[in-house]
């Protein structure tokens, strides 16, 4: 199917609002119809008529390892490597700790200074439990490859910057990691599902991501969290619950871990959130994620292109190079956040990032190349005619 068809056909599996451009699909996807039409399934047949019964009636109870086989092939992850549970901030807990215990002696962390800020907070959470002399050490993207030596336990990091964009290369920095001994973790964040990602290709340790981006799964979605088979079963779950003990419903006094992956699961599962992500991942049928990379450079190519020409005033914070960009594209100005406020005054929605970033994500599965050229049009006629210059705009709202 030519790439402008498959696109236009994913897009109709989408809910869009009228009058609204989406680029803001790398914070919360838009809703696709039958995430919609499967939780109203869920709380009308499961729920309202099944009851505790749909546990295993309506399939509750393999909803993670079902919904992670999904994601995996996203991910280039084989089956029963991925497993859908909690909070993306929870999966780098669980990661963390089991990724040190691998490690052995050795007690630094290292990521860098473009993670995202939730990683590095559960890092100095985990060093500060544990409280045996780990420490975390913060390096810029860019010395991330030099700092690797004997030292390090565990290397952890985001594969696309959630400011910038810019796109580490896991393939060289876990193999420099493999070679060195050093376990490592990556955070999918804004790659799963925005671009090619080859977990087993890289030889990857560890991973986690979230359901709510560019999955699709709905606002507060589960996350998941890989773990490379042959590591699986080494695994000692931090949060050791019942769901990811070997007999749940055997009700032992002691904790036994279930085999591979099953020892990932905590507690129950949010079902009805599950449902909406599940339902949400049958718009990757028949999608390659080549064709959505492609894409994906065409659109944020043009908005670039387009910003550029009309307003040089706006810095763009991205790399130029779409191979080194995730799906999102950055530009700084000292007004972004009131800059922002006013192109979703005018249903452009992107967001903002603090101190000066106005943030654009690209999604090709509900993203035309004409709406991503208004866009851009508007967003320097606002910067241009200082559009943005009005009290309204300059109301902090909690969540930027
Ligand atoms: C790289 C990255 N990791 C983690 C998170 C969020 O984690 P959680 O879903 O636990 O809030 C985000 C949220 O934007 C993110 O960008």
């Amino acid at each position: 199917m030519m790439s402008q068809d498959l696109f236009e056909r994913t897009r109709a599996l989408f809910d869009l609002p009228e009058g609204v451009i989406y680029l803001d699909g790398n914070s919360l996807g838009a809703m696709p119809k039958a995430a919609r039409e499967r939780v109203r399934r869920e709380l009308d047949e499961s729920w309202g008529r099944e009851l505790i019964r749909a546990w295993n009636t309506a399939g509750w109870i393999d909803m993670p390892s079902r919904i992670g086989d999904r994601i995996g092939e996203l991910i280039g992850a084989p089956s029963g490597s991925v497993m859908a549970a909690d909070s993306t901030s929870v999966n780098l807990y669980k990661a963390l700790n089991a990724a040190l215990r691998l490690a052995g002696p050795r007690k630094t962390i290292l990521s860098d200074s473009g993670n995202f800020p939730t990683d590095l907070y559960i890092a100095e959470g985990v060093v500060a439990t544990l409280d045996r002399g780990h420490a975390l050490k913060v390096v810029a993207p860019e010395e991330a490859a030099d700092a690797m030596d004997e030292t390090v336990a565990v290397l952890m990091l985001t594969e696309v910057d959630y400011r910038t964009g810019r796109l580490h290369d896991m393939a060289a920095l876990t193999a420099k990691a493999k070679a060195l001994g050093i376990v490592t973790i990556w955070d999918l964040a804004h790659s799963a599902g925005a671009l090619p990602v080859d977990l087993t290709g890289a030889g990857a340790d560890f991973a986690v991501g979230c359901g709510y981006k560019y999955l699709n799964g709905g606002p507060g979605a589960p996350a998941f969290i890989y773990v490379r088979p042959g590591l699986q079963d080494e695994v000692t779950p931090v949060l050791s619950g019942w769901m990811g003990h070997a007999a749940p419903f055997e009700f032992d006094l002691h904790y036994r871990p279930a085999p591979a992956m099953h020892r990932l699961r905590a507690g129950t599962p949010a079902v009805l959130s599950m449902s909406a992500l599940e339902a949400a991942l049958t718009v990757w049928d028949g999608v390659e994620m080549s064709a959505v990379r492609a894409r994906s450079i065409t659109l944020s190519e043009a908005f670039i292109r387009t910003v550029e020409q009309l307003c040089p005033e706006l810095e763009l914070a991205s790399p130029r190079d779409p191979e080194r960009r995730g799906s999102q594209v950055s530009f700084r100005y000292p007004h972004g956040y009131e800059v922002m406020q006013a192109l979703i005054a005018e249903g452009i929605i992107g967001d903002f990032r603090a101190p000066d970033i106005v943030r654009f994500g690209f999604t090709p599965l509900y993203l035309r190349l004409a709406e991503v050229e208004a866009a851009a049009g508007r967003l320097a006629a606002i910067v241009d005619q200082r559009l943005w210059d009005r009290a309204e705009f300059r109301a902090r709202n909690k969540v930027t």
